[in-house]
């Protein structure tokens, strides 16, 4: 079994038939910003993803996990053309898993009108429905008998312009708790995946403003699993780091589109280990880092 993650494309779109009245919020902020630069270092995201898709039907990919920031502003039409170029990446052959970022719910509009529910609806079945007690969230997928996968929503809107920072409500907190006891995935390796990074490449915690504001809580809610490695975006850099207190891993696949920082993560699932492998853009074409192959979950050799 061989799973991408991937993570923050932020597909730019034309903004000249977004409403006026649409301005009167932090999304002027947004726009600003976009169009001072942001905008540019995703100008080529469109060729990136066909690059992704290629790669994953290359690679052999069975599963494709997206850790949020589809769009800038969270407006309609960015949701429509988030949908259309990564068609492909969705039609893998065990999936696909994603969560939605800060900027799928820009302003209180795109949460009120529920459109990542709405564009991307098909995506968010889960195999233990009884546990989404939050929406869809936490959401969870079997991988065979071997391993697991739930996502758990940390994005909202931030209606301050200077603030960016996550959450993960409390039910979904106190849900995954209570999953890590069910047998289900309590006797299997689990890729818990979220938008916001719980710890930055360097082991810190991230600002108050920008990052995951109960970092602290879900990583002691993670390490109620006896395997979990914690898969994330929101920060535009690929990274991996340990937890101190727990050894658990945290992949973060910043952005698969933002220029000279293009990344990923690849994990090849086998029996009694997993292998992660970077990948990178080398100004072509994706390709995979093999001198930085991580290894994690050991004791589990043989291929799923
Ligand atoms: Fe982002
Ligand atoms: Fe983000």
């Amino acid at each position: 079994m061989r799973i991408l993650h991937y993570s923050d494309p932020h597909i730019p779109t034309p903004l000249h038939h977004v409403p006026l009245y649409k301005w009167l919020s932090k999304r002027a902020v947004g726009g600003v910003n976009l169009f001072l630069g942001r905008r540019r270092l995703f100008s080529d995201a469109g060729v990136k993803l066909a690059a992704l898709a290629r790669f994953k039907q290359e690679q052999q990919v069975d599963l494709v996990i997206c850790t949020g920031d589809y769009t800038a502003l969270g407006l309609n039409h960015e949701y429509e053309e988030a949908v259309k170029v990564t068609q492909q990446l969705m039609d893998a052959p065990s999936g696909y898993v994603n969560v939605p970022g800060n900027h799928d719910y820009y302003i209180t509009d795109a949460l009120r009108e529920e459109r990542f529910r709405t564009y991307f609806g098909d995506t968010l079945g889960s195999d233990l429905p009884e546990y989404q007690v939050d929406g869809p969230w936490p959401l969870v997928r079997l991988i065979g008998n071997d391993f697991g996968i739930i996502a758990v929503n940390s994005s909202r809107p931030n209606p301050l312009p200077w603030r960016s920072s996550g959450l993960i409500p409390e039910k979904q907190l106190e849900t995954l708790v209570t999953m890590s006891k069910d047998s289900r995935l309590a006797d299997r390796p689990v890729f818990i995946m979220t938008h916001y990074a719980p710890l930055l490449a360097d082991g810190g915690y991230d600002s108050r403003l920008h990052g995951l504001t109960n970092a602290k809580p879900f990583l002691t809610a993670c390490a109620q699993f006896r395997q979990a490695a914690i898969l994330c975006g929101h920060v535009h850099q690929c990274y991996h780091v340990t937890v101190h207190e727990t050894g658990q891993a945290i992949f973060c696949a910043g952005s698969a589109t933002m220029n000279k920082k293009e990344g990923f993560w690849l994990f090849d699932l086998y029996k009694k280990e997993v292998k992660a492998t970077p990948g990178r853009w080398d100004g072509q074409q994706f390709v995979l880092s093999m001198d930085s192959i991580v290894t994690l979950f050991h004791n589990r050799s043989e291929q799923c």
